[in-house]
């Protein structure tokens, strides 16, 4: 039985969760209808207005949990949420490595995981999602944003969403302890918006250009450059196509 903990208001929920993640149980979520301050990845903000949106977080600090495998719970997230996002709206929902959902080649969803160590040793993560389900418009910052309702002209309950995506989380994570990261990059490689195309990755303020070309057993991708191939770790770069968003 999953605890959940549900705000109308919040500044993040992935804040809030990290707040109570020493005290509450594995599993435990934070859902919200908005949030005043959502955070997104690599320091940037994530836009939560009221009604646009599902803003939840999960909390993961399974006994099962490593450093290593950790890095594969933004896969089950992006597993998870598109086969929720398909399931309601009958579209096909691509993932773009490592950590955004896409659809009509925008953006619908993003995740932020976030984890805290003990010293070294890893204690918890915390998988923040955020879904664009009924937004009707963004402002212009956001030219690669869209939401469930302006591809299909409907409207979505958000905490619907937020349920079905979290029914699924459980059973990635579950294939994350028993059978390793690399069994979740096989199920991305064939919904990838991200193999096969041109990126660029920014890696520590140096730019890498080249072609998609594998996601490895570990979740990094093998881009395949001038010079040879690179690979680069989900956590630490932003990949752009370099045609436009994906
Ligand atoms: C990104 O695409 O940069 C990641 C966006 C993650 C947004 C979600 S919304 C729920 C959770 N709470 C936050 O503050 N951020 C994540």
């Amino acid at each position: 039985m999953r605890r959940i903990i549900y705000y109308e208001s919040v500044d993040s929920t992935n804040l809030k969760l990290k707040q109570l993640a020493d005290t509450v149980p594995n599993g435990t979520a934070v859902i919200a209808d908005c949030q005043t301050a959502g955070r997104g990845r690599l320091g940037r903000n994530w836009l939560s207005r009221p009604g646009d949106g599902a803003c939840f977080s999960v909390l993961v600090k399974d006994n099962r949990l490593t450093s290593l495998n950790a890095e594969g719970l933004v896969f089950c997230c992006a597993l998870a949420a598109a086969d929720a996002l398909r399931e309601l709206s009958g579209k096909e929902i691509l993932i773009k490595w490592p950590n955004d959902l896409i659809l009509n080649g925008k953006k619908l969803c993003g995740i932020l995981c976030e984890s805290g160590f003990d010293g070294d040793k890893l204690k918890w993560t915390v998988c923040g999602i955020g879904i664009n389900l009924n937004a009707e418009s963004f402002p212009p910052e956001l030219p690669y944003a869209t939401s469930l309702r302006l591809e299909t002209g409907l409207t979505y309950d958000s905490r619907q969403a937020a349920m079905d995506t979290l029914a699924r989380f459980d059973r990635y994570t579950e294939m994350l302890y028993n059978d390793g990261l690399g069994k979740l990059t096989g199920l991305i490689a064939p919904i990838s918006a991200t193999l096969g195309r041109e990126v660029r990755a920014i890696y520590a303020g140096t730019e890498i250009r080249g072609t998609a070309e594998k996601l490895l057993d570990d979740g990094s991708l093998l881009i395949r450059t001038a010079q040879g191939s690179v690979s680069v770790r989900s956590g630490e770069v932003s990949v752009r196509g370099l045609y436009g968003y994906i």
